[in-house]
């Protein structure tokens, strides 16, 4: 049970986290300037719409909660949204699921045309990698000699690159679209396409995030594992409110996967199974997140309890969301 104060507190330590994830994107994105402005802006103007941050603010917990203490883990940060809102801007396409708003605001192709939003996702794309490589730039001073932090940078970079490409998201949106003409799914089919299309990003986030901090093998293989349970719960709740959310809430239109014959986790068990399965699996992503903690921070050392509390809190959270 979540009492009011915990959960008023959580709400002032979710809304500084977002508040320090835009600044760093502020910091990252592009200029306005050049004879390329338009597809400038159109990138500016769809990752600076809002949207929960997830999935950087996940990666700094995972390097927080694994010792990381250093800047070098802003660039990935900014280029992990980066990257997750270019998936979101080619999502909505006409060819896609042909969706008018996004994030409370019309969408990229609404507003700037439809070549237009196409080269801004490519964009994006594009520059996450230009992003993450100035890491290289920031390793800490006293720190340079060690091979293991360019180590590290390379490692997040693949793991970056790989879950974000055909063997991952793409491959999950490409299963997704082909979805749309088949016949009943299998669970198998729908979890592959939950698995690689959202799961894959989260993975990313966490991964890269444990990964820069120093994490071990195993550290990382329960990172994959814990990423996986909550990438899969959350694609069930997206798919839950888009059939009983507030569109108002959720600063996206529902009804989306009904108007493109999408076979969802809802369409396929129902809503109960739904609701009961994103508790279950979140249940699963918070103690593995416990055991992570107690084995690299056993009793308390740095980083305040509360910091430790947020990121399970977090994942708990995600059950019950609204938007
Ligand atoms: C939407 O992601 C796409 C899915 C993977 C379900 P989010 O729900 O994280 O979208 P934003 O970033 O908050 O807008
Ligand atoms: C999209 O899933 C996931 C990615 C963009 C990779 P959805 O199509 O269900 O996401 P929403 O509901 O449009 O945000
Ligand atoms: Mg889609
Ligand atoms: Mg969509
Ligand atoms: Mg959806």
């Amino acid at each position: 049970m979540v009492t009011v104060v915990e959960e008023k507190r959580f709400k002032e330590q979710m809304q500084r986290r977002v508040e320090a994830v835009e600044a760093i994107l502020r910091e990252y994105l592009p200029q306005e300037e050049g004879y390329q402005k338009t597809v400038l802006e159109a990138m500016n103007y769809s990752v600076l719409a809002g949207g929960k941050r997830l999935r950087p603010m996940l990666m700094q917990e995972m390097y927080r909660l694994f010792g990381g203490k250093s800047k070098m883990i802003e660039p990935f940060m900014a280029a992990i949204e980066m990257i997750h809102t270019y998936s979101l801007v080619h999502d909505d396409l006409p060819a896609m699921d042909n969706d008018e708003y996004r994030r409370g605001r019309k969408t990229t192709h609404v507003v700037y045309g439809e070549a237009m939003a196409i080269l801004a996702g490519d964009g994006l794309l594009n520059y996450a990698f230009e992003t993450a490589l100035k890491a290289y730039d920031m390793v800490p001073e006293g720190e340079e000699q060690r091979p293991e932090i360019y180590q590290a940078i390379g490692k997040a970079l693949r793991i970056l690159a790989a879950k974000a490409g055909v063997y991952g998201m793409i491959g999950g949106q490409t299963a997704d679209i082909e979805a749309e003409k088949k016949d009943r799914l299998t669970r198998e089919q729908l979890l592959f396409i939950h698995e690689k299309k959202t799961a894959a990003l989260i993975q990313a986030s966490m991964m890269a995030g444990a990964v820069l901090a120093g994490a071990g093998e195993e550290e990382l293989i329960a990172v994959e594992k814990c990423a996986y349970d909550i990438g899969i719960a959350f694609q069930i709740q997206d798919d839950i409110l888009d059939v009983v959310g507030d569109s108002a809430l959720l600063g996206k239109p529902i009804g989306s996967d009904e108007k493109n014959h999408k076979q969802t986790y809802v369409t396929l068990n129902g809503l109960e199974r739904s609701k009961e399965e994103v508790r279950r699996l979140s249940g699963e992503a918070a103690e593995i997140l416990t055991r992570l903690e107690e084995e690299r921070r056993p009793g308390d050392s740095e980083g305040s309890s509360s910091d430790r509390e947020y990121l399970r809190q977090l994942v708990m959270m995600l059950v019950d969301r609204r938007n």
